[in-house]
């Protein structure tokens, strides 16, 4: 009976370390792993001071849509006034060959087609002449819906002026970014084959820049469909492309949004003389990491936001980031085993003391109290002789 309980007593004792030894494994492996992970970010703005590119450029992203109805020419005016160097927009070609400016499919969302051509209201807007489509409103579905909250903080001259708006011929806002030396990105949608325009929507838009007396060298067509015909004007690709795809097309500026953008990749293009440009850049943070990692320019529907960056949020040089991290390790080592010899010394004065509680004559009576009468006689009589 007695060897089986100790034998389960070491057992269960040996598993006991086993378990505590993999916790501490486990404890150190986590450890290592916290206190090394600093080696493994690559963060673009842990970098020198002087390794900073230019601020980039803030490209109005149809206008500013949170102040004023997109596209339309408040909006343009809006994203200048903000700091704005650069004017996006998205360009549909009119049944007659007049380009304007619409972002979605139809006209529902950003004028009142519904209430002036109710029978008309799902076609597509190309399919609209410049006539119909000049006597629409496209500032009222912006002070109904209010679509970012911002209705309450416009004045009442603001409110008139957006309440008036009309659908924004290509011409006008590129006479506007002329008027402020600034530049154009324009994302063209190529009217479906059945439009009369189909064939020749490229010679539709090249009128409209000449027209505007912008030179052709400052506005950007994008996608790069047609690379015969715009050779020579400047087009930016919006989609990820690799080195290889961008030599044979001679391609030498992107368009991507921020989340197909990865500080590596802009690396790569930049290193190959690629610019980059990044699209939906709304948060300041997400523009202090764009700036160091040193795109050229962000497309933004909130200029006005970004205007008030005026230096990278979180820029640290290599050699200071490498400071805070080692302190802040030497410092957790030493609280880590400080915890922990603290935590032993108790224990061992805690068992030490439970020891001395013990008195070695009755343990020796414990013992003894198991023994038969006999043996205890024997054992008293010699404790008397002795
Ligand atoms: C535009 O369409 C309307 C019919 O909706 C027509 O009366 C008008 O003449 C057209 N304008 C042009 C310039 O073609
Ligand atoms: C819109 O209103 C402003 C004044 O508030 C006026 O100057 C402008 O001509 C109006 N535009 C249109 C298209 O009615
Ligand atoms: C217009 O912008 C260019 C650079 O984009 C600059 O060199 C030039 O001086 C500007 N002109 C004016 C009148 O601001
Ligand atoms: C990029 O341009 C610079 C100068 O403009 C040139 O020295 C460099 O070789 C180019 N790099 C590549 C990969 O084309």
């Amino acid at each position: 009976m007695q060897k089986i309980k100790e034998v389960n007593l070491k057992v269960s004792y040996t598993s006991l370390l086993d378990f505590q030894v993999t916790v501490l494994v486990i404890y150190i492996i986590i450890l290592l792993a916290v206190y090394l992970a600093p080696l493994a970010f690559s963060c673009p703005c842990i970098m020198d001071r002087h390794t900073l590119r230019p601020r980039p450029d803030i490209i109005g992203r149809r206008g500013a849509p949170m102040l004023a109805p997109e596209n339309t020419i408040v909006s343009f005016n809006r994203a200048l006034q903000n700091g704005a160097s650069s004017l996006e927009a998205d360009v549909t070609i009119s049944v007659d060959g007049v380009p304007f400016l619409m972002r979605d499919r139809t006209l529902r969302r950003t004028t009142d087609v519904g209430k002036v051509f109710p029978a008309r209201q799902f076609e597509d807007a190309s399919l609209f002449n410049w006539t119909e489509i000049h006597s629409l409103n496209a500032g009222q579905w912006f002070l109904k819906s209010d679509p970012y909250w911002t209705v309450e903080t416009l004045t009442a001259r603001d409110r008139l002026r957006i309440g008036n708006q009309t659908v924004c011929s290509l011409v006008d806002m590129l006479r506007l970014a002329a008027r402020a030396n600034g530049s154009a990105l324009l994302d063209i949608r190529r009217p479906p084959p059945e439009h009369p325009r189909h064939r020749s929507w490229f010679m539709d838009t090249l009128w409209a820049v000449q027209k505007a007396g912008i030179s052709p060298k400052r506005v950007t067509w994008t996608p790069d469909t047609d690379r015969g015909r715009v050779r020579g004007l400047p087009q930016s690709a919006n989609e990820k492309l690799s080195l290889e795809e961008i030599r044979q097309r001679g391609i030498t500026s992107l368009t991507l949004h921020y989340s197909k953008a990865s500080h590596t990749d802009i690396q790569e293009y930049l290193a190959h003389n690629v610019s980059v440009t990044v699209s939906a850049v709304n948060a300041p943070w997400l523009y202090s990491v764009l700036w160091c990692s040193g795109v050229s320019s962000v497309s933004s529907d909130a200029p006005q936001v970004l205007r008030k960056v005026p230096y990278p949020i979180w820029l640290m040089s290599r050699s200071a980031y490498r400071f805070i991290w080692l302190t802040s390790d030497l410092v957790s080592i030493a609280l880590v085993i400080g915890i922990f010899c603290f935590q032993n010394y108790h224990m061992i004065r805690w068992k030490m003391s439970g020891m001395q509680n013990y008195n070695p004559e009755q343990i020796v009576l414990n013992a003894v109290a198991n023994r038969t009468n006999r043996d205890l006689n024997v054992m008293k009589e010699k404790l008397i002789f002795s």
